[in-house]
């Protein structure tokens, strides 16, 4: 078999714009994923059950059921019910943004519950209120220790964002469909994709040891 480097080099400009689609889609979800997560993390930990058992609900239900589903069940199925189509974007957005949540829902809730019940006792017993305390200690502790696991997410979305490509959203992976319908050549394309992926995924994790590193100096000082 013969590797013909044109068809890639032809092929860029759409793979790259796929590529760019593929970050956006990721930064917004686990942008919007962390403020669920937040919400849905504390209410996890919260003494009340009516803010308990729906976070807990909605982080089973995510996590137990496929991605793949859940962006079905917004695309196909949720239009039936609002009687209006939504836009692949918008739905892709949705699902992953949904799903992203529940996954950084366990990653605040592990992180906020490794900080010693002492820092919150003290924070109260200066007469801080809960929120203040969480807000101006245990948070900003628990944030330097949920970076890793929040680049594994990062990475994770990244790659799991080549699922809506079947709902005809022209990602990396839908983009590499396509060229692949016009040219056959397979090996060529799929080839550059995983390569642009890997070239993403690279970044992020470079992107998040230089966060980590931020911190730990400012730790130092
Ligand atoms: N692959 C798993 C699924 O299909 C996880 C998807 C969610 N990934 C994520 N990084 N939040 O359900």
């Amino acid at each position: 078999m013969e590797f013909d480097f044109s068809l890639i080099l032809n092929s860029f400009p759409l793979l790259l714009r796929g590529a760019a689609l593929t970050l956006e889609i990721t930064a917004l979800s686990v942008g919007l994923g962390l403020v669920l997560g937040l919400i849905l993390g504390l209410s996890q930990l919260s003494k009340k059950p009516w803010l308990r058992w729906p976070a807990k609900v909605y982080v089973d239900f995510i996590r137990g059921t496929p991605l793949l589903i859940q962006i079905f069940i917004i695309y196909f199925a949720l239009p039936n019910i609002i009687g209006s189509r939504i836009d692949p974007f918008i739905a892709a957005v949705a699902a992953c943004s949904l799903n992203s949540g529940a996954y950084i829902a366990e990653i605040f809730r592990g992180g906020i519950q490794s900080i010693s019940q002492g820092q919150l006792r003290a924070g109260l017993s200066l007469g801080m209120t809960y929120g203040q305390t969480m807000r101006y200690i245990v948070l900003p502790q628990a944030f330097k220790r949920i970076i890793p696991p929040l680049g594994n997410e990062f990475i994770a979305m990244l790659k799991d964002s080549s699922l809506v490509s079947v709902i005809g959203f022209e990602e990396l992976t839908r983009s590499g469909q396509l060229v692949i319908a016009e040219t056959y050549a397979t090996m060529e394309i799929w080839a550059a994709v995983a390569l642009l992926y890997l070239i993403m995924t690279l970044s992020i994790s470079q992107l998040v040891s230089f966060v980590e590193r931020r911190y730990r100096l400012s730790d130092e000082r």
